[in-house]
């Protein structure tokens, strides 16, 4: 599919315009014309209260003097009220009807209806990704597949020619966002007898094939010489083999620290010998979409030739219960050397990413953000909205923070104080992995600080963002916090 940005009419050359209706407020520029070229027929309609302007409410309208050019119109609610999401859900839901139509061409004027302190190129942006997150689908295990979208062109309407320039760059990140979140999605819907350890890999490698990263793994032997006891205790009950991935995107010169992304990347969750409950298995598929993040990251980052350096760290591990599994009051020895009480075997996104977080160290990196998967008290906490962040430095936290709301995919941060270390205490290893019900996100991060002393760390607990997990017909891999992750790294590039 393709977008393209224009600030003269595109009327001529589209088979569908698209519009959308305020309540309280005149038609916008090009609908004026189009309405006073059909003598105020679409003003008529509304009149007689046959068009509404309630968020989301479609009207396709076809009329014998532009019988080439239907016209779709979506209601968009008060234009006092109009903002960032409204704008995506009004044209995510226009978009997905369009793309199960046999429609080809649209001219978009979504863009003639401004967010307020918003700039036209930040429109451009959510209009971009409406267009291509109304059109994902995974349906690779359905016999039925559903019909592939007819949409080949997409003319976006610009108010003005000053904008031009800025409004290429926004739809060009939009697309690379909406390309590497689809990459993450795929990844997290897959099921988890395919999605193994062993085809994260080989992911992992087609990418460094096509976008030219180089790539490096580590399988168990090589875990094993290196040392890494936690990764290995927490593969001793799987048959799957474990990798350590590690993948470089190499967009700036040598000199320049990269930055460092590793996921969490549990293929699947049983809880191990400290098994969970059966509902509660139901969503462990998606414990990866920390990995699957950072493959994304790192195809939008490639794609949009990013100038910087990226070192992308995944552990790849299956987590299962038997006779051959680590055990509650295990203790393990870390690639650090600090050792670790077992509480619980459901703890074991921080006992991987701690292995990965020391290895991380020999790539002295600029930062270092995780992505996880890692609670549920982070779900508790702030629901499905915002993802939760911890760090060890707070210049990183703000950027952070700021490339969530510049990325309409929001963070919130929790606190990292020393007061809750004492809570992973253990009375036989330098820590237990478990540290009580109370802060349960916090305890977390406060376990993994302790492996990313040497460096500007922060930790993104994902568990409530990444993917909605529960219900039976609603569970869905989100693509985030890639749109996050990809403005980080655009507005460290731009500095
Ligand atoms: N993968 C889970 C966290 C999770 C829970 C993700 C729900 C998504 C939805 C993680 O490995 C886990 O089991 N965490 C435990 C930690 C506890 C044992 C301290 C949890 O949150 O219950
Ligand atoms: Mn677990
Ligand atoms: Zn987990």
């Amino acid at each position: 599919m393709k977008i393209t940005l224009r600030a003269t009419p595109a009327t001529q050359q589209s088979s569908l315009l698209l519009f959308g209706l305020f309540e309280d407020e005149e038609f916008s520029g090009e609908l004026k014309a189009v309405d006073k070229a059909l003598g105020g027929y679409i003003k008529q309609l509304m009149k007689q209260q046959l068009i509404k302007t309630e968020l989301g409410s479609l009207y396709p309208i076809i009329h014998p003097k532009m019988e080439k050019c239907p016209l779709l119109l979506v209601g968009c609610g008060k234009k006092s009220e109009w903002d960032a999401k409204k704008c995506k859900h009004a044209a995510t839901i226009a978009f997905k009807h369009i793309h199960s139509t046999p429609i080809n061409k649209v001219a978009c004027y979504l863009t003639e209806l401004p967010i307020k302190n918003q700039s036209v190129p930040f429109l451009v942006r959510q209009l971009t990704d409406a267009i291509f997150t109304s059109d994902y689908r995974f349906d690779a295990f359905k016999s039925k597949k559903q019909p592939a979208s007819h949409l080949k062109e997409v003319m976006m309407h610009l108010p003005d020619h000053k904008h031009q320039k800025e409004a290429e760059i926004a739809l060009k990140q939009g697309i690379a966002i909406a390309n590497g979140a689809a990459f993450t999605k795929d990844l997290g819907n897959m099921p988890s007898n395919i999605c193994t350890p062993t085809y994260l890999r080989d992911a992992a490698k087609k990418l460094a094939k096509e976008h030219k990263l180089s790539i490096t793994v580590l399988d168990k032997k090589q875990m094993e010489k290196q040392k890494m006891g936690a990764i290995l205790g927490v593969t001793k009950g799987s048959r799957e083999e474990p990798y350590l991935i590690i993948l470089e995107y190499k967009g700036a010169n040598k000199k320049h620290k990269p930055y460092a992304l590793i996921g969490k990347g549990i293929t699947f969750d049983t809880g191990g010998n400290s098994l969970k409950p059966a509902d509660s298995m139901v969503g462990m598929k998606y414990d990866m979409c920390g990995a699957a993040t950072v493959l994304g990251t790192l195809k939008a980052a490639a794609e949009l030739k990013l100038p910087v350096n990226i070192v992308g760290i995944i552990a790849a591990v299956e987590n299962m219960p038997g006779g051959n599994a680590y055990k509650p009051e295990d203790i393990l020895t870390s690639l650090s050397g600090q050792t670790i009480e077992v509480i619980s075997t459901d703890a074991e996104g921080r006992l991987i990413l701690a292995d990965a977080l020391t290895y991380c160290e020999r790539y002295h990196p600029e930062t270092v953000i995780d992505i996880a998967t890692l609670t549920g008290a982070v779900v508790i906490a702030l629901g499905h909205h915002a993802t939760g962040l911890l760090s060890n430095d707070d210049n990183l936290a703000a950027d952070l923070l700021k490339a969530g709301h510049d990325s309409q995919d929001k963070a919130w941060q929790l606190p990292l104080w020393e007061d809750y270390q004492e809570q992973i205490k253990s009375p036989f290893a330098d820590m237990a992995n478990v540290g009580g019900r109370a802060a349960g996100t916090i305890t977390a991060a406060c376990f993994l600080s302790r492996f990313a002393k040497k460096f500007r760390w922060a930790h993104l607990d994902v568990a409530g963002t990444a993917a909605m997990m529960s219900g039976t017909s609603e569970r869905r891999a989100t693509g985030r916090p890639v749109p996050l992750l990809v403005q980080y790294l655009i507005n460290r590039a731009s500095e």
